[in-house]
């Protein structure tokens, strides 16, 4: 049978960690039933438990109550390997937290843990406007994975921390996305959202974030926690694939009711006007942006000296030749005193966040490219586009400046003229709000969106992925 908490970290001979997690377990459940999806716990939600960590064989798909769902522990098994980067290459792992990067590695889990919780939090009022029931059921299984996530997150904690982990792990659920006077850590996990296309938004740009820190991570040299991270971003692939075919389906349907309306302005007919979905694409891309931190930090050069933080596939040839990094800088443009913008080089370590960004950036144009073709394919020159990385940014070298989406410098007070041109305003807001009408019937979906290609778990777009109660 299936054990309480699934896992492949031998729990059952672990007392200690056993007592804790049990400890920490209803306290847990207690902040998904207040803080997790309103209005669905009662209800049999068609998802997907991971039960081993076997390539194909983990995803278990059954019908489940949300405060049901089985959380587990999972690390890809252990491999023979030896830190690949930084100033310890060639070194064993470490399968304890090095004592003096304690500090560092507690806030690097710490900072990935509070993440998940808080998307739930964010995402806690979306079900009663789904816009299908395909939808309903895809936002549950990104909400119980976060979950899971955190449980990942907080099994490190209370494992190979000690004391101070577990007061981490209590703190983890006691902070309230948006809450100014507990926020989550990051920004872009305070920003409400309440819409579905923002949601989208939130699935495509900050997930993926979420998807190279766990890629940086799963190069680390605490095992452990490359373990831990490594499996997550199997369960990661879909939200992202939530998110990229969410905002893609919304694109397709403009598309189309533009045809039909031979005008852009597709409002009459109850669509989104794409200029309203670049403006939701400026807004999360640019948040996003800033969850990689600053373009220049010591931070950076800290993680991936010590061997805790690699880049992106870090291990690929054809990526990198150099895996210690001393040698090298990084160019990009800043704003120089004279208030322009100049080339100038910083050490490659001190530009990590800044390299794992590029690949970040790489994999967002890709997405673009795809929307961008369903634009084609229905005889539209219309097209949307990526930011520059300049626009709209609160961290790093460009914050406190005024930049376009080009990335052409402007005056404070120009840029507040032109603002709303670029980024959602209230009437965006309100009017996007506006279509968020709960579609509950079985197979079909609201006006604003196309269907997706196929469902879920080769099931049929009409299954009944949601039972209610
Ligand atoms: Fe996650
Ligand atoms: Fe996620």
């Amino acid at each position: 049978m299936f054990e309480k908490i699934p896992n492949n970290v031998n729990l059952s001979d672990n007392k200690r960690l056993q007592r804790a997690l049990e400890q920490w377990q209803p306290n847990f459940i207690q902040w998904w039933v207040e803080m997790g999806p309103e209005g669905f716990q009662k209800d049999d939600i068609y998802l997907r438990t991971a039960v081993s960590v076997e390539a194909g064989g983990w995803a278990h798909f059954d019908y489940v109550k949300m405060p049901d769902y089985r959380w587990g522990i999972f690390l890809t098994p252990p491999t023979e390997r030896t830190i690949h980067f930084g100033d310890h290459i060639g070194s064993p792992i470490w399968n304890e937290v090095p004592g003096e990067f304690r500090k560092e590695l507690r806030r690097i889990i710490v900072t990935q843990a509070d993440t998940e919780p808080a998307s739930v939090e964010q995402q806690r009022l979306l079900g009663k406007t789904a816009p299908s029931i395909y939808d309903l059921r895809n936002l549950f299984q990104v909400n119980v994975e976060e979950g899971r996530h955190l449980w990942a997150m907080v099994y490190l904690l209370h494992q190979f921390f000690g004391r101070d982990g577990r007061e981490e792990a209590e703190d983890l659920l006691t902070r309230r996305s948006g809450n100014p006077d507990t926020p989550r850590i990051l920004g872009a996990f305070n920003k409400p959202m309440n819409d579905w296309l923002a949601f989208f938004c939130f699935t495509m740009f900050t997930d993926r974030d979420g998807k190279y820190q766990l890629a940086a991570l799963a190069e680390s040299g605490f095992d452990p926690l490359a373990r831990s991270t490594q499996f997550m971003l199997t369960e990661e692939a879909h939200h992202l694939f939530v998110g990229e075919m969410g905002v893609g389906r919304v694109v397709k349907r403009t598309g189309e009711l533009m045809k039909e309306a031979k005008s852009e302005d597709v409002r009459e007919l109850g669509a989104i006007p794409l200029n309203i979905i670049q403006k939701y694409i400026n807004e999360w891309y640019t948040a996003s942006l800033d969850l990689f931190g600053g373009e220049d930090s010591s931070n950076a050069a800290t993680f991936f000296g010590a061997g805790l933080k690699g880049r992106f596939r870090e291990a690929d040839p054809k990526r990198y030749k150099d895996h210690i990094a001393l040698e090298d800088v990084y160019n990009f443009e800043v704003v120089s005193n004279e208030g322009r913008l100049s080339n100038t080089d910083i050490p490659l370590r001190r530009a990590m966040n800044l390299v794992l960004r590029d690949a970040y950036k790489e994999d967002c144009e890709r997405a673009l490219d795809r929307w961008n073709d369903s634009l084609e394919k229905l005889g539209l020159s219309n097209r949307l586009s990526l930011p520059s990385q300049r626009f709209n940014r609160n961290i790093g070298v460009y914050s406190g400046f005024a930049f376009d989406p080009q990335g052409n410098l402007l005056s404070k007070e120009e840029y507040e003229t032109k603002k709303s041109d670029w980024l959602p305003t209230k009437e965006d807001y309100d009017y996007v709000e506006s279509l968020m009408k709960p579609v509950y019937e079985h197979g079909k979906m609201a006006n604003w969106i196309a269907p997706p290609a196929k469902g879920i778990n080769n099931k049929p777009l009409d299954f009944e992925y949601v039972r209610f109660a």
